[in-house]
């Protein structure tokens, strides 16, 4: 209870990260110097990622790698990856290297409508509450003329609002069902702002209709939110070619690896425990674009998953089948993203990504983004049925091992001869650089 503090929010930075120190570091100051060792010392960049968000005490760098040829519908790009697992910039690179020689990435947005929903309780008649949401339903555009009005000269807006009887499975229980264009921004505030006037309409109109009786009046609005959960926004990645043009230096044999490679996509498909894992690498992709162009990672991971499991059991986003002698690989993804909008124009480094990319529109960046994800996988799948993962995982993973151990530049290169021709793991590097110390 001793912890318990009263307007921190109130307090200047200073003043938050000595209650902080004082609190839980008994006053050390090497914790204090540590946080503010990564303060940025250009004033106006650190007061800019200051405002992102409350109580901000210092910032929490992650490394933003690049990931060059990616080959996209005959384009090339250089993806910006933001992610601290060590492995995944390089089996990207990887990947994206060896479908460049094998004809790209194809990727196709299939749809672009994202959700919204007012929830509300009604206790009377079905009939009187449909004739009800007809008569005011005109008033859910006209009451949203100020919030729409910009997004409809870009060519988005307001594209349907239905009414859903959910109380089947919910005792009074319905929705308006909205969907929206938002174009290039994702367009979380857009939708958000045009709910809570939906919601406004029935609290305003609900107890002047006429045609109720006393109760239905009390038509109660629970609450109105977008939905992270957008299948009817979706990309489609693919990569294909013949069988025998999947040969390369890994892949001596491309009919036995097409065989296993397959074999494990299917396992994936009716496996729950693998096809999360499986899906997780895939999201090692996404989610490190994601990050880079400053879009809402969680917002795509719970929609991702949801979609995984739209048909009541969870399997994998990805699919791979051989036909008349050629090789298919792809995945459809629901993403909602943005790349106008949000941090894209506030934050340098987001800034950055999307200028790398050549300011994709949101249709592009959806593409760009699946074939982030399917690259991995590609990468992964290739990795766990031929080699192993580990063999390359730890060979990225050992410079963090070098660095825990804060090895000399002589030790890492002692190390990394003795690993060539040694099996790589934490206990045997850290045995390894004990010998050489003594
Ligand atoms: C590790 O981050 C991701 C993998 O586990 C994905 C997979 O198993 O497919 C390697």
């Amino acid at each position: 209870m001793t912890h318990l503090v009263n307007g921190f929010s109130k307090l200047s930075k200073e003043e938050k990260l000595n209650w902080i120190v004082t609190t839980y570091f008994k006053g050390d100051t090497s914790v204090k110097k540590s946080i503010t060792s990564y303060w940025n010392t250009d004033k106006a960049l650190q007061k800019l990622h200051d405002e992102f968000i409350e109580n901000t005490i210092t910032n929490f760098y992650l490394p933003l790698g690049v990931a060059p040829n990616f080959v996209i519908n005959d384009k090339v790009y250089t993806l910006p990856m933001v992610i601290e697992e060590s492995s995944v910039v390089a089996a990207a690179s990887n990947a994206a290297k060896y479908w460049s020689a094998r004809g790209g990435f194809k990727a196709t947005v299939r749809s672009t409508e994202k959700i919204g929903n007012v929830h509300f309780i009604y206790k009377g008649d079905k009939k009187r509450l449909q004739q009800f949401i007809a008569t005011v339903h005109s008033k859910f555009y006209s009451q949203t003329e100020h919030i729409t009005r910009n997004m409809k000269k870009r060519g988005g807006g307001i594209l349907a609002v239905e009414l859903i009887d959910k109380t089947d499975e919910l005792e009074n229980y319905y929705q308006l069902h909205a969907t929206f264009d938002t174009k290039d921004s994702m367009g979380a505030n857009f939708i958000n702002s045009c709910l809570e006037e939906f919601a406004a309409v029935l609290r305003t109109e609900a107890p002047l209709y006429e045609l109720f009786t006393k109760e239905e009046k009390q038509l109660q609005v629970v609450m109105a939110i977008l939905s992270n959960y957008v299948p009817n926004c979706l990309v489609r990645a693919e990569v294909s070619c013949k069988v025998e043009d999947l040969k390369s230096k890994e892949i001596p044999d491309p009919v036995y690896f097409v065989e296993k490679f397959i074999q494990a996509v299917k396992i994936a498909e009716i496996e729950p425990y693998r096809a999360v894992t499986h899906n997780k690498g895939i999201m090692n992709g996404v989610d490190a674009v994601v990050l880079a162009t400053g879009n809402d990672f969680r917002a795509i991971e719970a929609g991702v998953h949801a979609f995984a499991a739209k048909d009541g059991k969870y399997t994998s986003l990805s699919h791979a089948e051989v036909e008349d002698g050629i090789f298919r690989f792809w995945m459809d993804l629901p993403l909602a993203l943005g790349t106008v909008g949000g941090l894209t124009s506030l934050h340098p480094m987001v800034k950055f990504a999307l200028e790398l990319l050549e300011k994709p529109t949101a249709n592009e960046l959806m593409m760009i983004i699946a074939v982030a994800g399917l690259a991995q996988n590609f990468a992964a799948l290739k990795s766990l049925t031929t080699t192993g993962i580990q063999q390359g995982h730890m060979k990225m993973h050992l410079m963090n091992i070098l660095n825990q151990l804060k090895a000399t530049d002589e030790e890492r290169l002692r190390v990394q001869v003795h690993f060539e021709t040694n099996t790589l793991t934490h206990s045997a590097v850290v045995d390894f650089v004990e010998k050489i110390r003594s």
